[in-house]
């Protein structure tokens, strides 16, 4: 029978364990994907750590909300995907119940895109989460035009390196943040036109009157952002990789709180994005950046690794 990874209660990654679980059937408009290779994010540690904010079935969770595979079979009314075709999937709002960490699993055949030709199954893994919630928040919500500035915060996380791919694809100009001085040779190197670290820098006194600044810590230095973006600047938060409390300004700028279930969950604006990702790809503008690659059997010790916070890139897993 295939395999499940699944956890039964909150706890270190080893919670984390292999089930076998019956096929599942793909209902009306629904498609099964063969998994081939999934990424692991931050918010699966949150969930499998009891941080998650939305309430999930346990015990019996899965977990995994991105992955790419192959069409293995489609429900009733699925006319736009054939077996064997190569795809990548684009929302599991559910992945307590259809997470990816598996060899297989069924969703809507509108949650899932055709696979780029030439991106190989490790790349097409880590790119949707990253590239999709970066295009969303920064197209799609802050309206980025070319020339904009755009302060990127946490840029070497995935989110971050995907902001500054996305930015020069349209000519944006992206200022890259981080806490370690020690990444600035790989955050020019991956196409940040000035890198602001931390450890170094004041960021209040480095930067003044950007356009869009994309967030992806919140925490206390949350109120700060303010003075650093123009007057009806955007500042568009899409993450929390700082726990703290954050806090928040009042100033004449807007913020965004941004979700990419907003967009990811709009078969419309799934083909959109899908459209954008692909003509990067295809120029080699977007290059999703790999850290380290595990297989199934290894999926404690991804976990284990993404505790550590060490990566720079995706971590993914392939079956
Ligand atoms: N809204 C959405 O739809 C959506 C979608 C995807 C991800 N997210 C969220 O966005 C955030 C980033 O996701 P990701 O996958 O890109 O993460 P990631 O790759 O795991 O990001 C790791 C980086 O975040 C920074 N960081 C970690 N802990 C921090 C802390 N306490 N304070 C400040 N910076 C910290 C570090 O950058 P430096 O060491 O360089 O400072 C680290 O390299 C996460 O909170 C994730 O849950 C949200």
């Amino acid at each position: 029978m295939p395999r499940v990874v699944v956890f039964d209660e909150i706890g270190p990654p080893d919670v984390l364990h292999v089930v076998d679980e019956p096929l599942p059937e793909p209902a009306v408009g629904e498609v099964r994907v063969r998994i081939q290779a999934f990424g692991v994010n931050p918010v699966e540690q949150m969930m499998r750590t009891g941080a998650y904010p939305a309430p999930f079935r346990l015990p019996h969770a899965r977990l995994g909300l991105e992955g790419t595979g192959l069409i293995d079979a489609v429900g009733p009314g699925v006319e736009e995907f054939s077996i064997g075709d190569p795809v990548i999937l684009a929302a599991v709002p559910n992945m307590d119940i259809n997470g990816t960490y598996a060899e297989y699993t069924t969703l809507p055949a509108n949650a899932v895109v055709a696979r780029p030709s030439g991106l190989d199954v490790v790349a097409a893994a880590a790119l949707w989460a990253a590239y999709s919630t970066a295009y969303g928040a920064l197209i799609e919500k802050a309206g980025m035009h070319p020339g904009d500035q755009v302060l990127i915060k946490s840029a070497s996380s995935n989110v971050g390196l995907a902001a500054i791919q996305i930015a020069n694809q349209i000519g944006a100009v992206p200022i890259a943040v981080t806490r370690h001085s020690t990444k600035r040779e790989a955050l020019l190197d991956a196409g940040a036109n000035q890198v602001i670290a931390t450890d170094q820098e004041d960021l209040v006194k480095s930067v003044a009157g950007v356009d869009i600044i994309l967030d992806t810590v919140r925490g206390p230095g949350f109120a700060d952002l303010a003075a650093m973006v123009k007057l009806g600047g955007t500042v568009i938060s899409v993450g929390w990789s700082d726990p703290r409390p954050p806090t928040y300004p009042s100033a004449p700028v807007t913020f965004v709180n941004y979700m990419s279930f907003e967009h990811t969950l709009n078969p419309v604006m799934v083909r959109r994005i899908a459209a954008f990702l692909g003509a990067g790809l295809r120029t080699g503008a977007l290059r999703p950046t790999i850290d380290r690659v595990f297989t199934f059997d290894q999926v404690i010790a991804a976990h284990e690794y993404l505790e550590k916070g060490q990566y720079l890139g995706k971590i993914v897993v392939t079956l």
